[in-house]
């Protein structure tokens, strides 16, 4: 079962066929208000662009930070391949294979915000991956550390849209998450992600 609580912000990854009829995948948060699935998404981007255009996204629920990082990082990661996807060819809908849940969604409306769009959706069906085995790890702040780490980093990337305040908060949250990374990846090879992540910024400063 897959549970979705009303107003409470939760982090998916969003997929989509893009414009050339290829699968598209991206970080992005949603919530559930008055039954309908809401998604807010910055112009400027490909995706907000595709959901504009494709009325069937599916949001994938994921918990790997390495999903999340090869999503929101396409050309700095080495992306996903072919076969991290799975198309349904009749609905065009597009499902990650290793996500634990999919909400697929129906377009109602898309409310135009200035510098965003608000989109409204229909939750069709949440559909529990039936080829994901149930595997109970404890929680461990390593993940929620570099899902962090990940969502400033995107921030930083658009940094020409940050004020100078916006941008040193967004580094501050981005060396706390790291140092969070420190104490709870250990030496698990997700020290490696929160390493790369960080030498993505620096790289980008100039440092
Ligand atoms: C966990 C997570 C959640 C995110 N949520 C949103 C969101 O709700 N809205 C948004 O506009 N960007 C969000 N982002 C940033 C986009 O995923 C990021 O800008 C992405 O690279 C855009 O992809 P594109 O350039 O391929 O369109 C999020 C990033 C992460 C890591």
């Amino acid at each position: 079962m897959a549970l979705i609580r009303e107003g409470m912000l939760y982090e998916a990854i969003i997929s989509l066929l893009d414009d050339l009829g290829k699968p598209y995948a991206t970080p992005s948060g949603f919530w559930k208000s008055s039954g309908r699935i809401l998604v807010k998404f910055y112009k400027g981007f490909k995706t907000h662009e595709l959901l504009m255009a494709v009325k069937n996204p599916v949001l994938n629920i994921v918990r790997d930070p390495l999903l999340y990082y090869r999503t929101a990082f396409k050309a700095e990661s080495s992306g996903l391949t072919p076969e991290d996807y799975v198309v349904d060819e009749v609905s065009g809908r597009v499902f990650l294979r290793n996500a634990e849940a999919y909400l697929l969604l129906d377009l109602i409306r898309t409310v135009d915000h200035g510098k965003y769009s608000l989109f409204e959706y229909d939750l069709r069906e949440i559909r529990v991956n039936p080829h994901i085995h149930l595997v109970l790890e404890p929680y461990s702040r390593c993940y929620s550390s570099l899902i962090e780490m990940i969502i400033y980093t995107t921030k930083i990337r658009a940094r020409d849209q940050l004020s100078t305040t916006e941008l040193e908060t967004a580094l501050r949250s981005i060396e706390y998450s790291y140092n969070v990374a420190v104490k709870t990846c250990m030496d698990n090879a997700y020290m490696d992600l929160a390493n790369k992540i960080r030498k993505v910024v620096e790289d980008w400063l100039g440092k």
